[in-house]
């Protein structure tokens, strides 16, 4: 007689969800004892495609929720109404995992908590204790930690800061982040950290993404025109910015940036494709998230164009500056650095502190393991 398995719902929608959730949906496929159901809400459309192609992971719930420019309130009114849909009635899941701050993610928590399914955090307790910074994620994921039962933290700092918050320590795992699963799956581990940072041609290349909500407008202006003056100060440097499909970072960066000979504007990239970038960059200029992780697996140094970041192990380790948005702070670093390249080398030496690439292994056994198989 055949038993059914319980089911595990992952949830994503924008590009780093599917990525860092790419290895946990593979290793759930893997275990004998566990089903798994794949839910999109599609946040993300055109920039979530190449990952599940790449990953060969089929969707099983399509949300298709984005719309041009969506507003917060929007997609979140959608989302919950695709919520109740997907997780209640037969497609009901025992389990439900979400990853990290976006508003996918806790709109998927705060169904899973109507509908009375477990939640996993993955990627659980990064703080910065500033509301408005990074926005709406800080929020975003603080409201995840209320409505989740497990809490898979990258690292232990990650895990002092719910533990200051009240959450019990034995609802907490310390796994690594998966970031550093998918990178290592993706393009392996880097033998020689001092790779050589060059473009072709010969010129220093420096790799740049930007897509922060809270430094629409002038804010972001600002850090393009310090781009601007920096490519046009160094025609030794080849600059290549992915442009995020966000109209409001597409617009500016295409009027600010788009006739600079030394920057080359071009469409996001393939995952691999990224990686492979990342890997030759001299240097990463970033507000992102999840290239804060990857660059210090790839051995490269990242000046993080915020006032503040959630992941301060890096930058303790060396290998991340937190730079600010000021353009004359911009200005000041990147010059610094593409004038020594011994510094370089040393930044990128600093070392990796997100894990091993085994979390989503961790992850995985310990959702078995809550569900008895
Ligand atoms: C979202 C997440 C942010 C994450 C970022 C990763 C929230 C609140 N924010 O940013 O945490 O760091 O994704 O990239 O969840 N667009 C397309 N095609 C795509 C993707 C986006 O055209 O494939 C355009 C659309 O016009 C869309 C806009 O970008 O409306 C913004 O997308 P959205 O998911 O709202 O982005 P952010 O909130 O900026
Ligand atoms: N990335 C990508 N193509 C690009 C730029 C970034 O595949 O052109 C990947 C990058 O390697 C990382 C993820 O997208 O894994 C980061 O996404 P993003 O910066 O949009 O979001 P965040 O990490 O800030 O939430």
């Amino acid at each position: 007689m055949s038993v059914k398995k319980p089911v595990v719902a992952v949830v994503f929608g924008t590009r780093p969800e599917a990525i860092k959730m790419a290895t946990v949906v593979l290793e759930l496929k893997r275990h004998p004892g566990l089903d798994v159901q794949v839910i999109s809400t599609g946040q993300h459309r055109q920039m979530l495609e190449p990952i599940l192609e790449r990953f060969r992971i089929q969707v099983d719930h399509e949300m298709d929720l984005m719309e041009p420019n969506q507003s917060l309130f929007r997609l979140s009114s959608k989302a919950l109404a695709a919520f109740e849909q997907a997780l209640t009635g037969t497609g009901r899941p025992d389990f439900l995992l979400v990853q990290g701050d976006t508003t996918t993610a806790f709109l998927g928590a705060l169904s899973a908590f109507y509908a009375k399914i477990p939640v996993g955090h993955v990627e659980a307790g990064l703080r910065t204790d500033n509301k408005y910074f990074p926005f709406p994620e800080e929020i975003n994921r603080r409201m995840i930690s209320v409505c989740a039962d497990w809490h898979f933290c990258p690292t232990a700092s990650n895990r002092e800061n719910l533990l200051r918050e009240g959450t019990s320590s034995d609802q907490i795992l310390v796994t690594g982040n998966t970031g550093v699963d998918a990178l290592l799956h993706t393009v392996g581990r880097e033998e020689d950290a001092s790779v050589s940072g060059k473009a072709e041609g010969g010129k220093k290349l420096v790799l740049v993404t930007l897509h922060r909500r809270e430094s629409f407008g002038a804010t972001l202006e600002g850090v393009f025109h310090a781009i601007r003056a920096l490519a046009e100060e160094h025609p030794d440097t080849e600059w290549v910015y992915p442009v995020h499909l966000n109209p409001n970072v597409q617009e500016p960066a295409r009027r600010i940036l788009g006739d600079v000979p030394n920057i080359r504007l071009i469409a996001p990239m393939d995952y691999f494709e990224f990686a492979q970038l990342m890997k030759r960059a001299y240097l990463i200029l970033t507000d992102s998230g999840g290239v804060q992780e990857e660059a210090p697996t790839l051995g490269i140094p990242v000046l993080v164009l915020r006032n503040e970041t959630e992941r301060p192990e890096a930058v303790l380790t060396g290998v991340v500056k937190l730079v600010g948005t000021g353009p004359a702070d911009i200005a000041r670093e990147t010059r610094r650095l593409l004038a020594d390249p011994a510094e370089r080398t040393r930044m990128g030496r600093a070392g990796n502190p997100y894990g091993d690439g085994k979390a989503s292994e961790r992850i995985v056994a310990h959702v078995a393991r809550v569900l008895g198989v």
